[in-house]
């Protein structure tokens, strides 16, 4: 039986279908293509061997959503689908809430009138708003300074109500910390339109020459070297917990954090990326970022202990792959 992977041609999506497949799951993707390209359904293909059948729809669309679920036979979804840009979410909040909400219900609604009774869902650390670190699946969670965090929350809330009502649905609430790298192919990996808003791809852009220098947002923050601290995971390591949550999923609501439970600095990151592919990254310290925390990183014990996952690749992998992923590029 098949797993709906909506999203699945994104960054994310493409690493859970390959790891799906590799795993012997056959997957349907349904993405409206705003932030990825066709061409990645090639790709995982080549990687695995197996083609995922792919449908270009929008997944706030109930009615071809309907159809896609009366045509296959679902046995779990994992909902990626979703705009992710902090800032273009200050611009355009309705445009937020109305993608990252709609579809969120539309998927639900389909699950329950057909049965699909296991749900992924990608949160994010962000939901944890500025508690204290590491950031545990208990904190209460705070107000969000961007409708992005907002949608998650939402998100977080329906399908949890939801849940409560519903007592044979599994719903997996997967907070991701800041995911990285790429398949070691070097096909298929992050691929950002216009100037990146996160740190990794533009390091590997400045480190290809399609931009002259990094600027590091802010080097005064109570951190060990003045920059901003976050949770960098291998997309592959976080790829590989959504297989682990769907195999492992029980009815009810699980919240995991994934990361790997270690801070790394800005600086940090650029010297472990020029170690690892003997490139130098040119920077110059700028303004802090409005809406930046000092530090984000997961007390990553839960999903560990129910689940054994643990995020197993290194910085130097992290670097490595998002590197080879860029050369790659044309
Ligand atoms: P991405 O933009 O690469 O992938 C999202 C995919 O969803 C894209 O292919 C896009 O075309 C598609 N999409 C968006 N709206 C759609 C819609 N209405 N219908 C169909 N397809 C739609 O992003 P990603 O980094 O792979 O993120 C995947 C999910 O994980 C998102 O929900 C994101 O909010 C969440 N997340 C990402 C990060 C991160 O750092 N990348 C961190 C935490 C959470
Ligand atoms: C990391 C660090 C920056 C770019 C964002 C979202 C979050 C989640 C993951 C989805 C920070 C610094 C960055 C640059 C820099 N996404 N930086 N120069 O902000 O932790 O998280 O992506 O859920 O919701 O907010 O990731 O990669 O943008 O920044 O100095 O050009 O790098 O200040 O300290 P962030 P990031």
């Amino acid at each position: 039986m098949p797993i709906l992977v909506t999203g699945g041609t994104g960054y994310i999506g493409s690493h859970t279908c390959v790891e799906l497949l590799n795993n012997n799951h056959s997957v349907v993707i349904v993405d409206n293509l705003v932030n990825s390209n066709k061409e990645v359904v090639d790709r995982i293909e080549e990687i695995t061997g197996k083609r995922p059948i792919f449908y270009e729809v929008d997944a706030t669309d109930g009615e071809k959503m309907e159809e896609i679920f009366a045509e296959h036979d679902f046995d779990g979804v994992i909902h990626f689908a979703g705009l992710k840009a902090v800032g273009e979410s200050i611009e355009k909040p309705l445009a937020y809430y109305k993608n990252n909400l709609l579809s969120t219900m539309v998927l639900m609604e389909n699950c329950l009138k057909y049965k699909v009774n296991r749900f992924v869902f990608s949160s994010s650390a962000t939901v944890y708003g500025d508690n204290e670190v590491p950031f545990v699946e208990t904190m209460d969670l705070l107000p969000t300074i961007n409708p992005y965090g907002e949608t998650k929350v939402i998100c977080e809330r329906i399908l949890t109500d939801l849940a409560k009502v519903n007592p044979d649905i599994s719903i997996s609430l997967l907070r991701y910390f800041n995911p990285i790298g790429a398949h070691k192919s070097g096909i298929i990996g992050e691929l950002p339109q216009g100037i990146p808003n996160n740190l990794m791809p533009y390091i590997t852009q400045v480190a290809k020459g399609k931009r002259e220098k990094l600027r590091i947002f802010g080097n005064d923050y109570a951190t060990a070297d003045g920059t901003g601290v976050r949770d960098y995971l291998h997309v592959v390591d976080l790829a590989e917990g959504h297989v682990v949550a769907l195999h492992k999923a029980t009815p009810g609501v699980q919240i995991y954090n994934l990361g790997t439970g270690k801070g790394t600095s800005v600086l940090e990151l650029v010297h472990a990326f020029e170690e690892a592919t003997g490139v130098e990254i040119p920077y110059e310290i700028a303004e802090r970022r409005p809406g930046d925390l000092a530090e984000c990183y997961a007390d990553a014990t839960k999903i560990k202990k129910e689940l054994g996952w643990v995020a197993s690749r290194t910085l130097v992998d992290m670097c490595r792959d998002a590197w080879r992923f860029e050369r790659n590029l044309e």
